[in-house]
This record gives C-alpha cells, sequence and structure tokens, in this order.
C-alpha cells in the first residue's frame, strides 16, 4: 500500500477539490495576465510609434543639427513636445551611437551609461518595437529603431508602468486564488465531513455488531443502521440497507441456528427423562430373576448380572445427559443459601467411605462459608471431583480438600498427588464425553461427562473451574460467589429469570 492510498477518503477528496481550484487558479491567472499584457504591450507601443513620428518630425525640422554633421549631437528629437517622461532616444551613424539619452521625471535630458549603451547597439533596424532591459534605473524599455539617412534613430519608452500594473494584477490574482482555495479547502472539508457522517454512524453499527456474543444462546440482533442512512438513492444507503439486509439474513440464520439447537436440547432431554423409566424397569426384572432364579444356569446369572450393572451404568449416563440437558435449557437450579464447609464435609466422609485405600484430608475456613445455588448440584460437583481423585489416582494417594475465601468467592480446591491428567486431553477436559487415555482403557472407566457438569453447574453459579495438572499434583479449583456479593446476587436474579 502506497502513502496516497492509507489516506482517508476525506482527505484524499478536500486535497483534489483544493488541488483542481489550484490548477484553475494557475491557469485562469496565466491567461489574464498574459491578456492583460497584450492589450499593454499593444498601447505602449502605439505611443512608441507617436514618439518615434513627433522624433522623426523634430529631426527634419532640424536637419542641420543631426549627427554626423553637427558634434557634439544634440538630441532635441528627444525632448521634442508632447515626449513623455522616460523617453528615450540615440542617434546611431557608422556602426557607432552618436547620442542616448532621456528625459527624465523634470523633463531634462540625461545621457545614458556605456552598458546601456552597447545594449542599444544591439536593438535590430526594421521599424518592429522591441524589449531590452537597459538596467540600472531605467529597468526595461520598448524600443523601435528606424534607418534613417546615414544611420539609425532608435526611440524607446519605459515598460516600468506596464511591468508595475501586471504586477499588480498578479499579486491580485494570487492573493484571491489563495482566498478561495483557503475558502474552498475548509468548506470542502467540512462538505465531505458532512457528506461522509452517514458513512460513520453505518460503520458503527457495523462495529456494534461486531462486538456482540454471537457464538451462543439466544442472540438478539437489534442493532440495524438508521432507515435515514439506508436510503438506497444514496451511494451510503446502499451500503447502510446491504448492511441491514446482512445484519437480517445472520439474525434469521441465528434464530434458525438456536431454534434447532433448543431443538436438540430438549430432544436429549426428552429422550434421557423417557429412558430413565425403562431402564428402572431392565435393572428391576433383572435384579428380580437374578435374585429368584436358582436354577438358571451359570452364564444366564452372570449374563443377568451383567445386565445389572451395565443397566446401572446408563442410568448414570443418562442421568449426566439429562443435568447437562437442563443446565444448557438453563433451567432447574434451585437458590438457596448452600453452606459450603458442612456440604464438603459430607462429600468427603462418602469418599472416605467409597475408599478407604485413599487418603482424605479436609482443610475448611473457621467460618462459615456461604453460596447462594443448589445444594444438590454442588454436590454432585464436590463428588465428581472426589470421585475422579479416586477413580484416576492408584490406591495409597492423598486426596486434599480445601475450602477458602478469595475475595468475594469462595473457592474449593481438590487436590491429589496421583499420576495426573494426560496433557492431550487437558485444554478440553471440561467438554463432553472427553476422556484421559488411561481411563478409556480401563473397564470400570467413566463417562467423561463429569468434568463437563462440574464446568456447568459452576457457569450455572456465575462461577468458574480451572485446572493444574503435572504427574504427582493434580489441582481442581471452583470460585463461587459469595452470598451477598454483587456477583451472587447476579446468580441468584437469573435463576429467577429462567
Ligand atoms: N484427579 C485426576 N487425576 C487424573 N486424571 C483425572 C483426574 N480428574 C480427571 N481426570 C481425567 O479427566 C478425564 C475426564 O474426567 P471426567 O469428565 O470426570 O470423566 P470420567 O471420570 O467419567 O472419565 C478422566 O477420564 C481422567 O482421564
Ligand atoms: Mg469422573
Amino acid at each position: 500500500m502506497n502513502r496516497l492510498s492509507r489516506w482517508t477518503l476525506r482527505k484524499r477528496l478536500v486535497v483534489a477539490v483544493v488541488a483542481l481550484l489550484a490548477l484553475a487558479a494557475v491557469i485562469i491567472g496565466f491567461a489574464s495576465v498574459v491578456s492583460v499584457q497584450t492589450v499593454l504591450l499593444g498601447r505602449v507601443d502605439a505611443q512608441l510609434t507617436a514618439a518615434t513620428t513627433r522624433s522623426s518630425g523634430a529631426a527634419e525640422e532640424r536637419p542641420g543639427r543631426f549627427p554626423p554633421s553637427s558634434e557634439p549631437p544634440v538630441p532635441e528629437f528627444v525632448g521634442a513636445p508632447g515626449q513623455s517622461a522616460g523617453t528615450l532616444g540615440a542617434i546611431i551613424a557608422g556602426g557607432a551611437v552618436r547620442y542616448a539619452g532621456y528625459l527624465d521625471a523634470s523633463g531634462d535630458l540625461q545621457p545614458l551609461t556605456t552598458g546601456q549603451v552597447s545594449t542599444l547597439l544591439n536593438v535590430s533596424l526594421g521599424g518592429r518595437p522591441q524589449s531590452i532591459d537597459l538596467g540600472g534605473d531605467l529597468g526595461s524599455y520598448r524600443v523601435v529603431a528606424v534607418e534613417t539617412g546615414n544611420g539609425a534613430m532608435i526611440v524607446g519608452l519605459p515598460l516600468a508602468d506596464l511591468e508595475f500594473t501586471l504586477g499588480q494584477l498578479i499579486a491580485g490574482i494570487s492573493g484571491v486564488a489563495l482566498g478561495v482555495l483557503v475558502l474552498a479547502g475548509t468548506a470542502s472539508y467540512f462538505i465531505v465531513r458532512l457528506a461522509l457522517r452517514p458513512l460513520d454512524r453505518v460503520a458503527k453499527a457495523a462495529s456494534d455488531v461486531s462486538e456482540l456474543p454471537l457464538d451462543r444462546g439466544e442472540v438478539a440482533l437489534g442493532v440495524r443502521v438508521s432507515d435515514d442512512d439506508a436510503d438506497p438513492n444514496t451511494e451510503v444507503g446502499r451500503v447502510g440497507a446491504s448492511i441491514n439486509r446482512m445484519l437480517g439474513h445472520v439474525s434469521a440464520a441465528l434464530h434458525a441456528r438456536q431454534a434447532s439447537e433448543n431443538k436438540v436440547r430438549a430432544f436429549v432431554s426428552d429422550a434421557s427423562h423417557e429412558l430413565r423409566t425403562p431402564l428402572t424397569s431392565i435393572r428391576g426384572y433383572a435384579e428380580l430373576t437374578r435374585r429368584s432364579g436358582e436354577d438358571l444356569p451359570e452364564d444366564a446369572t452372570y449374563a443377568l448380572g451383567r445386565i445389572e450393572s451395565e443397566a446401572v451404568r446408563m442410568t448414570a449416563i443418562v442421568e449426566d445427559l439429562l443435568l447437562l440437558a437442563r443446565l444448557d435449557e438453563g433451567r432447574e437450579l434451585a437458590k438457596d443459601p448452600v453452606e459450603l464447609s458442612a456440604l464438603l464435609t459430607s462429600a468427603v466422609s462418602d469418599a472416605r467411605a467409597a475408599s478407604a485405600d485413599h487418603e482424605w484430608v479436609l482443610d475448611l475456613e473457621a467460618s462459615p462459608v456461604t453460596v447462594i445455588g443448589d445444594s444438590q448440584r454442588l454436590m454432585q460437583v464436590v463428588a465428581n471431583l472426589l470421585g475422579n481423585a479416586r477413580v484416576h489416582t492408584p490406591a495409597g494417594s492423598r486426596v486434599e480438600t480445601r475450602l477458602s475465601v478469595v475475595g468475594e468467592k469462595a473457592e474449593i480446591a481438590v487436590m491429589d498427588n496421583g499420576p495426573g491428567i494426560d496433557p492431550a486431553v487437558l485444554n478440553h477436559i471440561f467438554e463432553r464425553f472427553v476422556r484421559g487415555d488411561a481411563s478409556r482403557q480401563r473397564a470400570s472407566g467413566g463417562t467423561g461427562l463429569g468434568l463437563a457438569i462440574v464446568a456447568g453447574v459452576a457457569e450455572a453459579h456465575a462461577g468458574t473451574v480451572v485446572v493444574e495438572s503435572v504427574p504427582g499434583r493434580t489441582e481442581f479449583r471452583v470460585m463461587l460467589p459469595l452470598a451477598g456479593s454483587a456477583k451472587g446476587r447476579v446468580a441468584a436474579k437469573r435463576e429467577e429469570l429462567t
């Protein structure tokens, strides 16, 4: 990109207008000066002809007094009646200047310097007026050389007046042109600015849209270019109208996406819900048959046991899916005060009961820590984290659960000294169905939904969850806004709305 194309449109338009006006001013000024000069020169030439006639007349009246017969020459022809101040005259005879002088302001004859005289010698004969520069006090002259019997007579008139007039003219034109340029530059700056203002507004609308979070949730794409800026009869209006059309399309597409997403969620939630009953039946019948059927062959008993345990596993998956679907739908969360110390105490004792092979440590705050939310879901969060620490670490590992208050937040940390999380999945460990490779191979592996639920519940409580994991140290930290904190109130309100 060159410098010019980086200029703003405004700057380019203003510069172009000013440059064109300047060019026009130069052309008009030049033409005016040339034509005035032609007219004035014509007039000087006419005066020169008149002066020449007077001089010749004077020369004829006193022929005897003209060179070469008279020595020194008496240049009365210069002072002939009617000659104006500055009139110059010279007599050339035999290639040499016999006399040269001019009338000064008071009408007296003044001699020329030798330099000026030699300039006069270069004047060509033929009666055609020409301009020469005599320098010194005299400056430019219009001279004509006419042949006399034995030489030539040069008559000249000063061009000082003409030059002065032209100077005045040029100064006048330049001044006016400069003023007009400044005026035009300022005016065009404001006109262009005014004309481009709708474009700024259109750009603003576009950038407003670009700041909207369009990637998820119900998107209200309410931003539009105003009707005034979307008039298709103007250039900017066409841009505005196109942007509005585009926003309309995008909005419709987002609505369609949201609708289909809602449909899928509702479907998953309905399907999970519907699956619960038959799964319970399968489990119940399998258990019943296994218990009552003493005469069943051994492999049938084994098969029934597997059916039962798989039904239990499937029920867990379906429950998790149902919970996730409901979290996605943004519903079903209580907003009661939940005291986390008590919650952690019971969660850790559950975990201790489930695995005596691990060392369970609990570290609580001295005072109660209360958040607003759904105690059952929060219990599930802690249970999932403790369950992972139990399932994904070898026997004998130490699991520490710590509750603390950090700023306006309650922080629940679950740490273990197990092998850590596979670095390949660490970055998307909170996504659904993401499991470490080791877990996959394990026959009793989980579903990969546990941490997704942790993240979903934390988010629904306006909280966050982070993980740090290296071999020998894995730490999950769940941050929840404390009851009474600004964020906690927002979370409570949000739940109220849904
Ligand atoms: N404390 C932990 N130590 C090691 N790996 C863990 C730990 N917690 C979670 N993981 C890894 O994260 C994966 C996802 O966990 P989760 O979502 O609970 O699924 P699941 O436990 O059903 O496999 C697990 O499969 C496991 O590989
Ligand atoms: Mg798990």
